[in-house]
């Protein structure tokens, strides 16, 4: 018998709280839709049109055609090349193999990322709200998680005002998101290039998630990767998930300067020891062929935003905020008196289920979230439930 107990790191300690935690209604809800309660899911952010058959026939083609072994840890050679077009042709810089390489999802690429820039005793700039994962990706590496709370004044878009304002020392990392989850703002050339400058003057990398760069209405995009001036200090996370439906496959990457790419490796092959072919062989076809799926995407979630939109207006208790981009929708429910978890809770015995804000950081506090990737029809049911039980909350003006 051992004379001590076994234990575990510290990161498990540091992460306990921060994974499916935070989706604590989701799966509640769940469990109720699965005991046949009749519930509408708002919750996740999962496309809901089918993966383009093109590229399933071509992942479905490569696996019979023997592209099952072990990819190389940089990412297929196809792949690789792929995605080093779309940059170069993106920023108009030339974007080589070396400044490339293949993860399995935003996610990964993300967290891999983070723990190759940071470790305990740096810290890493967090917009308010933030993606629910982001402060398991930094907490991850034992560096300081520092929130930059944004503000629904100005449709959360990031400011160097606020960034000033929440800088440490020992900051050493700004983690980007634009087009964001779960606000959908979208920066613009002028905001990102004074946010770059700021990053510039203090010495930061800028780790920049873009996974929803297809999915803007009507906008134009803009990221710090296509800005010459920050070339020495981006890193692009992003991955086919949203642009073509595709969240199951798992198919993304991180580019940027090479010598920081090759140390980046490194630490990918320790962990994922390379990612597999056929998915590869799909992805290179998403990326050098013309597909309208996250154009499809944005028309039918813009066509809901007015749906929600309309249906909020009669409710004095619902704030909504307009997004940019992205699959979903922001609702301050703080007039109803409630704050957004206590509103999402109590919205499940209406038979709708939606994100509470807190889940994206206190910011999003008063807020709940609401996911459009729900037939029209749908979502107009869930809207009228949800204007339902915040006139419960509204004293005279209940209207059934
Ligand atoms: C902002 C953001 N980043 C990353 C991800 C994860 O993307 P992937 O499926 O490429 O890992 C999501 C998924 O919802 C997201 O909203």
């Amino acid at each position: 018998m051992a004379d001590r107990q076994l234990s575990s790191a510290s990161i498990t300690g540091r992460l306990a709280e921060l994974g499916s935690v935070r989706w604590a209604l989701h799966f509640a809800a769940r469990r109720r839709v699965a005991a046949g309660e009749d519930i509408i899911e708002l919750t996740i952010g999962e496309p809901d049109v089918p993966t383009p058959a093109a590229l399933i026939d071509v992942a479905h083609n490569a696996m019979r055609a023997g592209r099952t072994g072990y990819a190389g840890g940089r990412g297929e050679q196809v792949l690789v090349e792929a995605i080093a077009a779309k940059y170069s042709k993106r920023s108009g810089r030339l974007i080589n193999q070396e400044n490339v390489v293949a993860f399995p999802g935003t996610q990964a690429a993300l967290s891999i990322c983070m723990l190759a820039m940071v470790e305990q005793g740096d810290a890493v700039l967090v917009p308010d709200p933030y993606y629910a994962t982001y402060e398991g990706v930094v907490r991850a590496t034992g560096a300081d998680f520092i929130a930059v709370p944004m503000s629904a004044e100005n449709g959360f878009c990031l400011t160097v005002e606020q960034l000033e304002n929440a800088m440490v020392p020992n900051a050493r990392v700004l983690l980007l998101n634009s087009p964001h989850n779960p606000t959908g703002a979208v920066l613009n050339d002028r905001e990102i290039a004074a946010i770059g400058a700021f990053c510039q003057r203090h010495n930061m990398w800028i780790l920049s998630d873009e996974v929803y760069e297809d999915l803007i209405y009507g906008k134009p995009f803009a990221s710090p990767f296509d800005n010459d001036d920050l070339a020495e200090r981006i890193i692009v996370a992003s991955s086919i998930s949203k642009s073509h439906a595709a969240p199951g496959f798992r198919s993304g990457w991180a580019v940027g300067p090479d010598w920081f790419i090759t140390r980046v490796q490194s630490v990918a092959e320790s962990i994922l020891f390379g990612n597999q072919p056929f998915i590869a062989d799909m992805t290179a076809h998403a990326l050098t062929h013309a597909d309208d799926t996250s154009k499809n995407m944005a028309i039918a979630y813009q066509r809901r935003i007015d749906v929600l939109l309309e249906v909020f207006g009669s409710c004095s208790g619902l704030k909504p905020l307009r997004p940019d981009s992205g699959m979903f929708m922001l609702v301050n429910v703080s007039a109803t008196g409630l704050d957004g978890s206590k509103f999402a809770s109590r919205l499940l015995d209406f038979g709708v289920a939606v994100m509470p804000g807190d889940s994206f950081g206190s910011q999003a506090y008063d807020f709940i979230r609401l996911s459009l990737t729900v037939e029209d029809e749908t979502l107009r049911r869930a809207a009228l439930r949800i204007v339902n039980c915040a006139e419960t909350l509204l004293p005279g003006e209940q209207s059934t």
